[in-house]
């Protein structure tokens, strides 16, 4: 195993909230071929299967002895600081204790592998693209008018919501808004964190300012139901309020209209 001579596997873990397929494979080969032993990748945002879930997988495979991995130059300091203790809380989880697990170092503080990508890049087999033929544009026709809405869904599928079940929400809140007639009064934005982590999978509805945390298939189906399509609030599910809507309900306010 390179760079470890504890782990059995190794979980290479990306931060890329844009990856297409092509991209994703691309990296999961180089990870393979980097490793002598089981090699796994993930990214730790949107809708893949999440560190916690991947270490069940790797665990259930019998493997006792794994390094995560974090691949990406850069690789953000924040997810450098926050990844050791998520995975301590894996460790505390079940059986979990009796894997060892470590966390490999910052691919981008070593200078002299930031120096080789960086030449890489200079070195790459194919061509530079000549820009002297292409025609100026900063953007597609389409992408000048908003879409036509009632509801903004910010649905965050950043880190620490995706090991609370982000990935499969995402999903499944598609189903629901599809299953109840909604889907196309919607604009639904996958974003980054937007702080409330250890609620999460957490969702924001704008222009009601009303936030929600939506655990599972059946708060996700009465939040669409009771909220989207009846017009109401469901208070149990809700857990804030943006401060501009409070301030428009004060008491004050309410008086003088
Ligand atoms: S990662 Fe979702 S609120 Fe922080």
């Amino acid at each position: 195993m390179h760079g470890s001579a504890r782990a059995d596997a190794v979980l290479f873990v990306v931060s890329a909230y844009t990856l297409s397929k092509r991209a994703l494979d691309r990296l999961e080969t180089a990870a393979a071929g980097a490793a002598t032993g089981l090699a796994r990748l993930i990214r730790l945002e949107e809708t893949g299967p999440s560190l916690i879930d991947a270490l069940d997988e790797m665990r259930a495979e019998g493997h006792r002895r794994i390094r995560v991995q974090p691949l990406g130059v850069p690789f953000p300091e924040s997810l450098m600081s926050w990844l050791p203790g998520v995975m301590a809380d894996w460790r505390t989880r079940g059986q979990n204790a009796d894997t060892w697990l470590e966390l490999g170092p910052d691919p981008a503080t070593d200078a002299e592998a930031l120096l080789a990508f960086a030449s890489a890049t200079l070195a790459h087999p194919d061509p530079a693209q000549p820009i002297a033929d292409v025609a100026p544009r900063l953007g597609k026709p389409g992408w000048t008018d908003p879409p036509d809405f009632e509801f903004h869904l910010l649905v965050c599928t950043g880190p620490r919501c995706a090991i609370h079940g982000a990935a499969p929400f995402t999903h499944m809140l598609k189903d629901e808004l599809k299953a109840a007639g909604v889907f196309d009064r919607c604009l639904t934005t996958r974003t980054g964190c937007i702080y409330p982590c250890n609620r999460g999978p957490v969702l924001a509805l704008y222009p009601h300012g009303h936030w929600y945390r939506l655990p599972d298939q059946e708060a996700t189906r009465r939040f669409v139901r009771e909220v989207l399509v009846e017009g109401g609030t469901a208070e149990d599910l809700r857990f804030h309020t943006a401060r501009a809507v409070r301030d428009s309900h004060t008491p004050k306010q309410e008086a003088a209209q």
